[in-house]
């Protein structure tokens, strides 16, 4: 079944895979609030669990921040920390500013997707954080976990929320039509890299599909 699914998505190079994305965010943007809370669970918990003081002046990086869900909450939930979201899609980011504009003098936004081949962020984090952007990124999603180990500072972490799995091949196949695959490889490769701080997997929508959540301390 894991093979079969892993052929779900649509794979693209690097560039089309990007392009898809702003495409699908030009309309998605409009409705992405009014409808995303009602499953894109553990995005809150991701914001409450992160291993710092609550007055820490820490650096945050979220990747795919979309419409600044939880850039908002980490404003609130750390008033020192300077934040940073970075997104391929200028509808996504243009939406981020304006839910984030009273945070606007310690965040800052960038337009572009992040990876190896990509350019560089302009500093090293105490956090990145992903949350319901790496299942949409494929294949590339790999490059990403691999790539964020050097840009978080000694002793960083990096926070997952996303898709887990789904036992039902036919949820697995609507959400290829959303450019999400769900196969319980993110987890796999996240504990490989991060030591483990927090992690859960947890059923949504009475067992259609899994969620997880995950923290991971950069490796000494
Ligand atoms: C499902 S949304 C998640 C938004 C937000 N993090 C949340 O939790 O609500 C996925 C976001 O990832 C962004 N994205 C997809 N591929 C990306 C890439 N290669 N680099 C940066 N952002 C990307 C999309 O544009 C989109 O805004």
């Amino acid at each position: 079944m894991s093979k079969e699914s892993n052929n779900l998505v649509k794979t693209a190079s690097e560039e089309d895979q990007n392009k898809n994305i702003q495409n699908y965010y030009k309309l998605q943007s409009k409705i992405y609030d009014a409808t995303r809370w009602t499953f894109l669970f553990g995005r809150k918990k991701l914001v409450r669990v992160l291993p710092f003081d609550k007055n820490a002046a820490i650096d945050i990086l979220e990747i795919g921040c979309g419409t600044g869900y939880n850039l908002k909450r980490l404003a609130k939930a750390y008033p020192n920390a300077h934040i940073t979201g970075l997104d391929v899609s200028e509808d996504m980011i243009r939406l981020s500013k304006k839910q984030c504009r009273d945070f606007s003098d310690r965040m800052e936004f960038l337009q572009q997707p992040y990876g190896p081949n990509q350019p560089p962020v302009p500093k090293k984090y105490d956090a990145i954080l992903f949350s319901y952007s790496l299942t949409m990124i494929n294949p590339h999603w790999e490059d990403l976990i691999r790539h964020a180990v050097n840009d978080l500072k000694p002793g960083g972490v990096v926070g997952l929320a996303d898709f887990h799995d789904s036992r039902f091949l036919w949820f697995k196949k609507h959400m290829s039509n959303h450019h999400v695959r769900m196969d319980g490889h993110l987890l796999k490769l996240m504990k490989e890299l991060y030591e483990p701080v927090v992690e859960e997997v947890k059923p949504a929508y009475g067992g259609v599909w899994e969620y997880v959540l995950f923290i991971g301390k950069k490796k000494a």
